[in-house]
Parts: structure tokens; C-alpha cells; sequence
């Protein structure tokens, strides 16, 4: 494997987001997002960690845009915080913010760094959520295509790949349905409704991003020369048998995840199966927001790290926590025959399944008319505990990159049309509800001096990359 092995043009990079690495939470000016409030409920984080300092990349950024350099990537998937531009999430701008951006993206450009700029990672600023209820409202819609656009104006020169927002069917589940995520509303917690909230939140995410499109679109795309897009997590979904049931289970949780998004901005409505299930409670597109949200992509980011087994319940499932969760009607499993999917990483999620890269990348190419795709998120964590010379000494992860790249390949040969691929993530960082207690980094970070360690995927990476080999 070597990037020659990859079209050409083919980008390599690493991605990470801003507030799992800035720090400066309450410094220079930014206002604080739904996140920091979150992680003040005692019992949230892993040991009530918070992401106040993080690993500091807001002073270190240039140490670690010149690691990637070091290790032949040719470009950051970053994300900017909506708070440190707009501390209010509106109105008055904070200047020491965009300076911070503009050093960013102006160093990763000196160092031959291609920037791909993410405007929303999970961190609504709390003024929106205090002020109107956040997503839940609509009113973030024009908010957000404001903050969007005046990205647009402020970094668009420099700026060529844009995304609107990170995985918002995780910002939809979690935040509104489990709880697990900000602002932690879900039925069995003091606040939300699992029945209808998912699904608004998520019907508000897609208008939010149509917005910001269509304001880059007729304002800033002709001039700035740019792509815009958004970002799908997607875990694939198998069948655990070859029986009609099972697979029109995974046929629905394919729906429930990745179509919930996918198929409204490629075919301008919801899935079939979502609408059949979840009937009046879906929220509808008017003819005016179809048009804003068909076609609202130049590519789709699709982070894909874990495959599950699904099976069709054969009963009503008591177990399942909500009621969103019960629309699925899809049961998850991780052993075939007694023989498990893969081996688990550090995280209780994550199932190493290389073939399920190939199989999900495929199944975009077949179902949603071979989009552009960028592969814009893959990687595993290790315990945060792991000592320095445990924690560089990452052989599996070493297997995980080649084996998954390699499935990822497979599937370009294939026709799959996809332009690149980042690592997640270039440093061990803030991991959102496991604090500390995770490490995705190709670069060990001592959380206490800050000091950073390139492992041996880093080094990987390096040979695998390299211009001549
Ligand atoms: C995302 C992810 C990242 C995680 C990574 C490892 O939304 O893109 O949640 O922020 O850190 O996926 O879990």
C-alpha cells in the first residue's frame, strides 16, 4: 500500500475538531457552547474531565501542522468554533477568534497544508440554546447560514473545502434521544421527548445546512472556487442472516442513519421505510426547502469506522430505551454463530470490521448515484491509561489503517468515486463522554506537559505517504 496505490489528486489527511484540541474554552473572547455546559454535570465526562486546556493546539497549532507535514499528509480537516467567532452565537464578532483561524489556516498554507474547514462539531453556542432552545427551533436555520457565511466572506479566499456539520445524525440521537451527548435531552432525563425530538432537530440540521449552501452557492462558490458538503457517520449494517427479515432490518437502520440524511439531499425526501414508520411525526419539507436541500452537495464526508450485525426482532423489543429507537425495529448484534464481528477497540462502539469500509463506500457509489465521497473520518483508540511506551507502540493500529485503507482502495477500484481520506486524529484528545479515557491519536500526547509523541502509525503513515517509494 502506498499513495500511489490511489488516483491522482488522491488527499491524505487528518482531521480533529475544535473543541477536542483548542482548549482556550474560556480565553480570548469565545463564549461558551452546549458542550461546556454539558461537561459541568457532575458524573457526564469520565473523571468530570473538561476540555478547558485539552491539548492546546490554539498555542501548539504550529507544532502540529508541522507532525503532519513530518508525516506526509497533505491536508487538516479542522473545525472552527461557532462561539469563538460569535460568543453570543449572533451579533457582535470576536476578533481574537477569527485572528486565531486566520493564523491556522495562513500557517497550514505556508506549510503546503490544504485547510478543510468544518463549521459545526457538536458546539452549538449555549446563548442559542438559552435563548430559543437551540435545534430544536428553527430559528437556528438563519443563524447558522449568518455564521456560515460570514466564514464564507472572512476564510473563503484561503478556504476551499468547506463542510456544514459533523455527523448530525449523532447530534440528533445522542443529544435528543440517549442523552449522552449536549444538551443531554431525552425521555428518561429531565428534559425532551424521544418520539419527536430526534426527528426536528435532525429536520432543522438539513435546513441549517441547505442554507449555508445556498448562501455559498449564490454568493461566494463562482469566485472562491470552492466545494462544499456535509458529514455522515456511518456505521454499515449487515444482515446477521440472509433471511428477508434480516435484511429488511438492515435495510431500515441503513434508512434510520446515514438515508435520514443522505437520501433528503439527494432525492429531496425522507426514506420510504422513515416515512411509513414514523408517519405524522417526520417532519415535512415544503416545495421551497426541497429545492434549497436536492442536490445541497459538492461531496458527502462519510466517517466510517465499525460495522454491527442487524437482525429483525422477532418480538417487541421491551429493551429498547425510546421510542425513536423502537421506530428502527432493527435488533444489533456482534457475533455471527458464536463468532464475533471483529475485536473491540477501546471504545464500547467500535468493532474493527475492515470490510465494512468497503461494503459502506460501495453501498453510497450504488444507492445515492456515486457521489463525490471524501473518507473523512476512520480510526481506533486505545485505553487513556496506556503508559508512553505502550501508548507509541501501536502495532494494532497499524494493522487497523492498512487493512481499512486497503478495503477503502478496493472499493475506488471498484468505481467508487472518492477523493480522500483522513485519519482520526492526528493527536490523542478530548474523546466527548470518555474525556481522557480514550486515545484515537497517531501521536501520543502526555496529557500533563502537553508534550506530544508521533507512534508508530505516525511513522507508518510517514513511509506509507511518502512522495517517492
Ligand atoms: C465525530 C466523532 C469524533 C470522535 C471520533 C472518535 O463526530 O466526528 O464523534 O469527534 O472523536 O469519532 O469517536
Amino acid at each position: 500500500l502506498s499513495r500511489h496505490s490511489f488516483p491522482k489528486g488522491f488527499t491524505f489527511g487528518t482531521a480533529a475538531s475544535a473543541y477536542q484540541v483548542e482548549g482556550m474554552a474560556h480565553k480570548d473572547g469565545r463564549g461558551p457552547s452546549i458542550w461546556d455546559a454539558f461537561i459541568k454535570i457532575p458524573g457526564e465526562i469520565a473523571n468530570n474531565a473538561t476540555a478547558d486546556v485539552s491539548v492546546d493546539e490554539y498555542h501548539r497549532y504550529k507544532e502540529d501542522i508541522d507532525i503532519m507535514k513530518k508525516m506526509n499528509f497533505d491536508a487538516y480537516r479542522f473545525s472552527i468554533s461557532w462561539s469563538r467567532i460569535f460568543p453570543e452565537g449572533t451579533g457582535k464578532v470576536n476578533w481574537k477568534g477569527v485572528a486565531y483561524y486566520n493564523r491556522l489556516i495562513d500557517y497550514m498554507l505556508k506549510r503546503g497544508i490544504t485547510p478543510y474547514a468544518n463549521l459545526y462539531h457538536y458546539d452549538l453556542p449555549e446563548a442559542l440554546e438559552k435563548q430559543y432552545n437551540g435545534l430544536l427551533s428553527k430559528r437556528v436555520v438563519k443563524d447558522f447560514a449568518d455564521y456560515a457565511e460570514f466564514c464564507f466572506k472572512t476564510f473563503g479566499d484561503r478556504v476551499k473545502n468547506w463542510m456544514t456539520f459533523n455527523e448530525p445524525r449523532v447530534v440528533a440521537a445522542l443529544g435528543y434521544d440517549d442523552g449522552k451527548f449536549a444538551p443531554g435531552r431525552c425521555t428518561n432525563c429531565s428534559a425532551g421527548n424521544s418520539a419527536t425530538e430526534p426527528y426536528i432537530v435532525a429536520h432543522n440540521l438539513i435546513l441549517s445546512h441547505a442554507a449555508a449552501v445556498q448562501r455559498y452557492r449564490n454568493k461566494y462558490q463562482a469566485k472562491q472556487k470552492g466545494r462544499i458538503g456535509i458529514l455522515l457517520d456511518f456505521v454499515w449494517y449487515e444482515p446477521l442472516t440472509d433471511s428477508k427479515g434480516d435484511q429488511a432490518a438492515a435495510q431500515r437502520a441503513r434508512d434510520f442513519h446515514v438515508g435520514w440524511f443522505l437520501h433528503p439531499i439527494i432525492y429531496g425526501e425522507y426514506p420510504k421505510s422513515m416515512q411509513e414508520i414514523v408517519k405524522e411525526r417526520l417532519p415535512k419539507f415544503s416545495s421551497y426547502e426541497i429545492k434549497m436541500v436536492k442536490g445541497s452537495i459538492d461531496y458527502v464526508g462519510i466517517n466510517q469506522y465499525t460495522s454491527y450485525y442487524i437482525y429483525n426482532p422477532r418480538q417487541p423489543q421491551n429493551q429498547m430505551p425510546s421510542r425513536y429507537q423502537l421506530d428502527w425495529n432493527a435488533g444489533f448484534a456482534y457475533e455471527r454463530n458464536g463468532v464475533p464481528i471483529g475485536p473491540r477497540a477501546n471504545s464500547d462502539w467500535l468493532y474493527i470490521v475492515p470490510w465494512g469500509m468497503y461494503k459502506a463506500v460501495t453501498y453510497v457509489k450504488e444507492k445515492y448515484g456515486n457521489p463525490t465521497v471524501i473518507l473523512s473520518e476512520n480510526g481506533m483508540d486505545y485505553p487513556g491509561n496506556v503508559t508512553l511506551k505502550e501508548g507509541v507502540h501501536d502495532t494494532k493500529r497499524v494493522n487497523y489503517y492498512s487493512s481499512y485503507i486497503s478495503e477503502l482502495k478496493r472499493a475506488i477500484d471498484d468505481s467508487a468515486n472518492v477523493i480522500g481520506y483522513f485519519a482520526w486524529s492526528l493527536l490523542d484528545n478530548f474523546e466527548w463522554k470518555l474525556g481522557y479515557t480514550s486515545r484515537f491519536g497517531l501521536v501520543y500526547v502526555d496529557f500533563k506537559t502537553l508534550k506530544r509523541y508521533p507512534k508508530m502509525s505516525a511513522y507508518w503513515f510517514q513511509k506509507t505517504l511518502a512522495p517517492k517509494n
